[in-house]
């Protein structure tokens, strides 16, 4: 996966390919029971972490989840609904928590013979800077004060300065991954359907989950079944979202 440098010039999907994807993907309700195979799950987990992430961070984390019996409890936690009965979920997890780690893995996976300086550089002192908010936020809090201070004078990066912002910016990411995630399984010819609708502190109890991980969703992943999708596609006008300048 890691690679020295992309030929940008390389067109590897047509418009109407990536379109014929996206339009393709529905949140699907009903699945069937077929297993997803292990080498599909793998790739798709690879396409996800190839989504764009803060700095590089990479502040997600996932969790496979395919034991039946660890299903049938997750399914509960779900509120029962019919897309949690699915042969395969996974837990997408943003992790504001790990960037210490993530700072001396970009250097330890670095893709080249030599680390360039600019990069040991960024790691080791500014990317701390900005992510550590210190104990109970207390660097958060001294930060918040400096670039009020700074900014009056010159434009700056303002966040993230607060155990809040941290948690927004790993979901920025992890969202990111996780769109991936559904793209590549459509790819494979399998239906997902993300899910916000499951009992947090039950879920952080039933998968043993680390204490700062922020499960974005669980991802029900399968064969498409009867009736799989509830309704037909909905989207409001595009002027009402969009604003040209
Ligand atoms: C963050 C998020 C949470 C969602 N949670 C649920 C859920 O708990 N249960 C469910 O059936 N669908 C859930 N959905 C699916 C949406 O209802 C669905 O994407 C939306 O209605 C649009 O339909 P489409 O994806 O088929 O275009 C969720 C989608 C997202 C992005």
């Amino acid at each position: 996966m890691n690679q020295p440098l992309a030929d940008l010039s390389v067109a590897t999907c047509s418009p109407a390919q990536l379109r014929a994807l996206i339009e393709s993907r529905r949140a699907v309700r009903r699945f069937t029971n077929e297993p997803v195979p292990e080498a599909v799950i793998r790739d798709c987990l690879e396409l996800a972490v190839l989504a764009p992430n803060s700095c590089n961070l990479q502040p997600w984390s996932f969790q496979v989840i395919r034991e039946p019996a660890l299903l049938e409890r997750l399914h509960p936690v779900c509120m029962g609904q019919h897309a949690a009965r699915a042969p395969l979920i996974i837990a997408v997890l943003a992790r504001p928590d790990t960037w210490r780690q993530a700072c001396a893995n970009v250097i330890d996976y670095w893709p080249e013979a030599e680390v360039p300086e600019r990069i040991r550089h960024f790691y080791r002192k500014t990317a701390p800077f900005q992510y550590n908010q210190g104990w109970c936020g207390w660097r958060g809090l001294f930060k918040r004060q400096l670039v009020r201070l700074l900014g009056l004078r010159r434009a700056l990066m303002r966040t993230p300065n607060s155990q809040a912002q941290m948690s927004l910016w790993a979901v920025k990411s992890t969202a990111l991954a996780a769109e991936n995630l559904m793209l590549a399984f459509q790819s494979h010819g399998y239906a997902t359907c993300p899910m916000e609708g499951f009992d947090e502190v039950r879920l952080r109890r039933v998968l043993n989950l680390p204490r700062q991980a922020i499960p974005i969703m669980l991802l029900a992943v399968g064969k498409p079944g009867e009736k799989a999708v509830y309704n037909p596609r909905l989207r409001f006008p595009l002027e009402q979202h969009v604003e040209w300048l």
